[in-house]
């Protein structure tokens, strides 16, 4: 099966995923991803049109700018990519303007931070400012071919980005909607358990907020898929959902553990409930 790459290099990201994933995406009119990250679910479906959400603005942000003026956004981070600029130098700019987010500048940045720093990891500081290093890589791919294709297919779809929390996104499925949704996994350990209510953190009782949302949504005749990692808690959280699992190879081993890590495929449709 051929799958399209996303030009953005992002943590989670389900490209390696795609031909255990797609099988499970139900067809329908319109697809909302409120956890749209690098977009690798919409380059790799065919819905009539979709709804791309993310609670980070410097992403969606980027979204605007492909659809609006590809040849602008490629031409500004090519000139940047191509100069000997320092990565920290440009990283400084970007955290200068966290004032005037919605920049085209502000979105040919974010690309060459997301291509040069230490792993594609996108992170930012209490300020709101990206904080990752570095990457130290001997040669930068431009992902041109992966903007124009990106950029193609958002011009092709009618297409809702929504900068915002999750809940957005949900808010807008309506009978007939495919919702599908990628949080930040919750690991099962106490830690994630016990932790009160914090919306910057994805933890037990924001999971089990995505959760509610969705069935709700499910109600009113939208289909939810979720994913997550294949877990008690996770599993318990989503009793009510078909689940099953999939072998998934990890890209970032936080422990240097490199065996495939088990996640689960959730499927709540309207006639299960
Ligand atoms: C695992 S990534 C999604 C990857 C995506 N499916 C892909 O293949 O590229 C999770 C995304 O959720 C976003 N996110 C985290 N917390 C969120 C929230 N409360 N509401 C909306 N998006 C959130 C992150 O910014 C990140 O882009």
């Amino acid at each position: 099966m051929r799958v399209d790459k996303s030009f953005l290099k992002w943590v989670g990201g389900k490209g390696r995923l795609i031909p255990q994933l797609l099988p499970h995406l139900p067809s329908g009119k319109r697809l909302i991803e409120p956890f749209v990250g690098a977009g690798n679910v919409f380059i790799n479906t065919n819905y009539d049109s979709y709804v791309l959400a993310d609670k980070n603005r410097d992403l969606i942000n980027v979204y605007h700018w492909l659809r609006d003026d590809l040849a602008g956004l490629i031409n500004t981070a090519q000139s940047l990519f191509d100069s000997d600029i320092n990565f920290y130098e440009v990283r400084c700019r970007f955290n200068c303007n966290i004032t005037q987010p919605f920049t085209l500048d502000r979105a040919a940045e974010f690309i060459y931070l997301n291509r040069h720093c230490f792993n594609g990891i996108c992170r930012y500081n209490q300020k709101g400012e990206f904080n990752v290093p570095y990457g130290k890589y001997k040669k930068v791919y431009f992902p041109k071919t992966e903007l124009i294709a990106f950029s193609n297919k958002l011009i092709s779809r009618p297409t809702t980005l929504i900068a915002a929390d999750f809940r957005a996104a949900i808010e807008t499925a309506d009978a007939g909607d495919v919702i599908y949704c990628d949080p930040p996994y919750i690991s099962g350990t106490k830690n994630d358990i016990f932790t009160g209510y914090t919306p910057h953190k994805f933890n037990y009782p924001v999971t089990k907020l995505l959760r509610d949302l969705l069935v709700h949504a499910v109600r009113r005749g939208a289909t939810a898929i979720v994913s997550n990692s294949n877990n008690i808690i996770v599993r318990g959280i989503f009793s009510d959902f078909e689940i099953y699992e999939i072998d998934a190879p990890r890209s970032v081993a936080a422990n240097g553990n490199r065996q495939p890590a088990k996640e689960i495929i959730g499927v709540l449709t309207p006639d299960m409930l």
